[in-house]
């Protein structure tokens, strides 16, 4: 099984755990990390397990990810497995207003998951959140363990 694995990131953070992620899908399958603005076209079409990352901004992927999901085309992905994750803040030990603002405005996983599957992706797991301490990160403790082990049970699906 080919996996490919994109990802865009603005400080560095989820550039890691897209880096944990392919690593330990390694251990499965042949992978392929790219970076979504490395990304050519050709690359998809023999891809059968796709997964995307991208840092939550404004409860959005980033501009870059939102324009590779916009330019799929209808159906490419029917018979590819996939699945999202992204990188955002904890609601946790926020105050009430920027929890309700965090909640209000959403996350980027979900939206991708929805657009993966708009365009004919098989969806294998539910869009995942890693934690950043804060804006340019680091990750909060245990969360590249936590991508660990997400890419273990994806692997094993
Ligand atoms: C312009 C901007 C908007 C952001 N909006 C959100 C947001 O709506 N929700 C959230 O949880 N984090 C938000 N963040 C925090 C990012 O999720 C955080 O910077 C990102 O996880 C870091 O990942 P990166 O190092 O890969 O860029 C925002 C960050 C920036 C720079």
């Amino acid at each position: 099984m080919k996996v490919l694995v994109i990802y865009d990131s603005m400080y560095g953070n989820t550039k890691k755990v897209a880096e944990t992620v392919a690593e330990n899908l390694k251990h499965f399958h042949g992978v392929e990390l790219l970076a979504v603005t490395d990304l050519d076209s050709k690359i998809l079409s023999d891809t059968d397990f796709l997964v995307v990352g991208t840092p939550t901004q404004g409860g959005r992927p980033t501009e870059n990810i939102q324009k590779f999901l916009d330019r799929l085309e209808m159906n490419s992905l029917q018979g590819t497995k996939v699945a999202a994750f992204d990188t955002r803040f904890s609601e946790q030990n926020q105050n009430f207003a920027l929890r309700t603002l965090l909640r209000t405005v959403g996350y980027a996983a979900p939206r991708i998951t929805d657009a993966l599957k708009i365009k004919g992706g098989d969806l294998v797991a539910p869009p995942e959140g890693f934690i950043v301490s804060n804006k340019k990160g680091p990750l909060a403790n245990g969360e590249l363990e936590r991508a660990k082990t997400w890419a273990i049970s994806l692997a094993t699906l």
